[in-house]
């Protein structure tokens, strides 16, 4: 497992779909056995955009977990916790909001395309201008290295790398840094002290990236220095001052290829979704119902696959031969769709079959799933805290 820690939300939209499961889900799994990894559900940014809507929050909540869980992400190796079980992400949120231009937030793309989206509600509100900035708290109170997002989020871990690199200069500089931190190499140890001091140099000299982040896992590794010489001699890597809210990199998620069932992108809003919790029986229904290439009106009307959003859905969900059987039975018109949609009616009830099962478990048993949000969100909140203790003794609010 490497040391770089993951990090990505989700709001709290309830039961989950096809499109979240081969978009974020499969992604967060493959991440869970490489990283640290904390999923959370941001429950705080639903008010953000749906603050009038009376909605079970803790049911969406719960459920969504459920899904996370049932899908694969293992409570035993990833952190999975709640926003606002973690209230130290608010008070981050409020300190960083000291320094950060009004301009910074007015200019992340989201804030003008919701606003329009969303034209029935309200939306010049204080808190989804400043919405972005709450999602940077999330990121850097964990110091996460790495944060999974859409491509409609990369913005938002811009603004996030902007915001600690504004923190790090104003707070980070210590009158007497340079004098505290070669007391911090002396501290380590000579062996240490000489390792330490070759990095620093290899960087500074050559710009050898490499070595900085030797120096860095070197750091964190060393258990006998404190948690403020670590910062102050990550910062005098670079030579700018103390490191206290490392910047994260995003780590773009491929555009999920699973399309809704008419073609389009597949969301709740278009009411065009499998559910991960659809019996087999509405699978079929709804695979049925799926539009198909409308030049297919008799069985022997020849078609074209590209025209065709079932044509999508086998290109996830079947082989080579099945694809070459679709192909020359479309175009030839050799079957009729009812024929081509068998298949894959198949393939999703098989994959979805497992994720079921255990989701049925849990629904069994929703203390348990409550238990694994408790223990995670306690664990995340003890990093949490380390973090914020950092940052009230360099702003000084430590007394
Ligand atoms: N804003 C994200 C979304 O709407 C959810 C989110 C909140 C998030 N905080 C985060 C994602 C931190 C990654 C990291 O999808
Ligand atoms: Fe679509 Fe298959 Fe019908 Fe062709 S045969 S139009 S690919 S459903």
């Amino acid at each position: 497992m490497q040391d770089l820690r993951v990090l990505s939300g989700m709001r709290p939209t309830g039961q989950l779909h096809l499109g979240h499961y081969h978009g974020v889900l499969k992604n967060w799994i493959d991440l869970q056995n490489e990283y640290d990894s904390y999923f959370f559900v941001a429950d705080w940014h639903a008010f953000t955009t749906h603050y009038a809507d009376k909605v079970d929050l803790e049911n969406n909540v719960c459920q969504m977990v459920i899904d996370w869980l049932a899908s694969g992400i293992n409570p035993n190796t990833s952190t999975i916790f709640v926003q606002s079980k973690v209230p130290e992400h608010a008070e981050l949120h409020l300190l960083l909001s000291m320094t950060t231009p009004l301009s910074w937030l007015e200019r992340v793309p989201s804030y003008k395309d919701q606003q329009e989206k969303l034209k029935s509600k309200d939306l010049s509100t204080y808190g989804f201008l400043g919405y972005p900035l709450l999602q940077s708290a999330d990121i850097l109170i964990y110091k996460a290295g790495l944060v999974p997002v859409g491509e409609d989020q990369v913005a938002h871990v811009e603004l996030t790398r902007e915001v600690a690199r504004r923190f790090n200069y104003i707070f980070g500089r210590e009158p007497d840094f340079e004098e505290r931190a070669e007391e911090a190499i002396v501290k380590m140890g000579k062996k240490n002290a000489k390792l330490y001091r070759s990095l620093r140099k290899s960087y500074q000299e050559n710009g050898d990236i490499e070595a900085i982040e030797k120096a860095v896992a070197f750091l964190n590794s060393q258990q006998n220095i404190t948690i403020s010489d670590r910062d102050r001699l990550i910062g005098y890597l670079e030579g700018v001052g103390k490191i206290i809210l490392p910047e994260p990199e995003s780590l773009l998620t491929k555009a999920s290829k699973m399309p809704g069932l008419d073609g389009q992108k597949m969301s709740k809003s278009y009411n065009n979704t499998i559910s991960l919790r659809d019996s087999n029986h509405e699978i079929e229904i709804k695979i049925k119902k799926m539009p198909t290439d409308p030049a297919r009106v008799k069985l022997t009307d020849p078609g074209n696959p590209a025209k065709c959003p079932v044509w999508q859905f086998h290109e996830i969900y079947s082989d080579e031969k099945t694809c070459q059987w679709v192909n020359d039975g479309c175009t030839n018109a050799k079957m009729g769709c009812i024929d081509c949609k068998k298949p894959l009616i198949e393939s999703v009830q098989n994959e979805l079959a497992p994720i079921q099962e255990r989701a049925a478990e849990y629904e069994k048993d929703i203390d348990l799933v409550k238990q694994i949000i408790f223990d995670g969100s306690k664990k995340a909140r003890i990093v949490a805290k380390e973090t914020m203790a950092e940052v009230r003794e360099v702003m000084g609010t430590n007394y």
